[in-house]
């Protein structure tokens, strides 16, 4: 079967890419044959599945060698592939992962400064599209605070973003943090990372659907 891939992509630093990289693949890594993609040159998912080695955590490939090059080699070998790409600023590298990849999820954080930068991302995503034309991209709501509505104003900024948002946001939820401090994904802390767990499992339903 074909391999399809899902990266994780934000201009803007901190916003989830590399949390929700990680417990997103595992979660499909439950039942599929998944490897992860770390595109940080700091290679903080190589770190956070090293530690994690004993805890069932999907491979890690691109421990400081070219991401480009692992995805390509990933996508031959195995069923499903996650990318966490680069912090903010190499957007030159993101540029051409986008190029490869099936699916891409843009985490945004619910704050106006957030929104804003995320319409460079999806001017990245318009040129990958040049090349990459079945390229799908959906804007991911992440660290929602609970019972906090969104603005009137920010769901007008989020739907002048020409990609649209997936139906299931990301709340902000000490699981995500607990889970990485302890080396594991939200799937491995029982009762504690429950809710947690399904919010990623929704997700992967919704943006890996047809
Ligand atoms: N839904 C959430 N609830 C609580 N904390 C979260 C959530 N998502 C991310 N975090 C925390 O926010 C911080 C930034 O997340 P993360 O490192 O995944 O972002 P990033 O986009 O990969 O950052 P960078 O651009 O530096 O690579 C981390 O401390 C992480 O634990
Ligand atoms: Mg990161």
């Amino acid at each position: 079967m074909a391999c399809h891939s899902i990266a994780l992509a934000s201009r803007k630093g901190g916003c989830g890419k590399s949390t929700l990289a990680l417990n997103l693949a595992a979660g499909l890594a439950r039942s599929e044959d998944v490897v992860l993609v770390d595109g940080d040159p700091q290679g903080t998912l190589c770190h956070w599945v090293d530690w994690a080695s004993a805890h069932g955590l999907p491979e890690v490939m691109a421990a400081g060698g070219d991401p480009l090059e692992a995805l390509c080699r990933a996508s031959r070998e195995h069923r499903r592939v996650v990318v966490d790409c680069p912090p903010s600023l190499d957007m030159a590298i993101t540029g051409r992962i986008l190029e490869r990849v099936d699916v891409v999820l843009i985490p945004i954080l619910p704050s106006p400064l957030d929104l804003w930068a995320g319409a460079d991302t999806v001017a990245a995503v318009r040129h990958a599209r040049k090349r990459n034309p079945g390229l799908r991209a959906w804007l991911l709501l992440n660290q929602m605070e609970p019972g906090s509505a969104l603005s009137r104003a920010m769901v007008r900024a989020l739907s002048s973003l020409e990609i649209p948002t997936l139906g299931c946001g990301v709340r902000r939820r000490a699981a995500y943090r607990t889970a990485a401090v302890e080396g594991m994904s939200v799937y491995q802390l029982g009762a504690r990372g429950r809710e947690a767990a399904r919010e990623m499992d929704r997700i992967s339903e919704e943006a890996l659907q047809a």
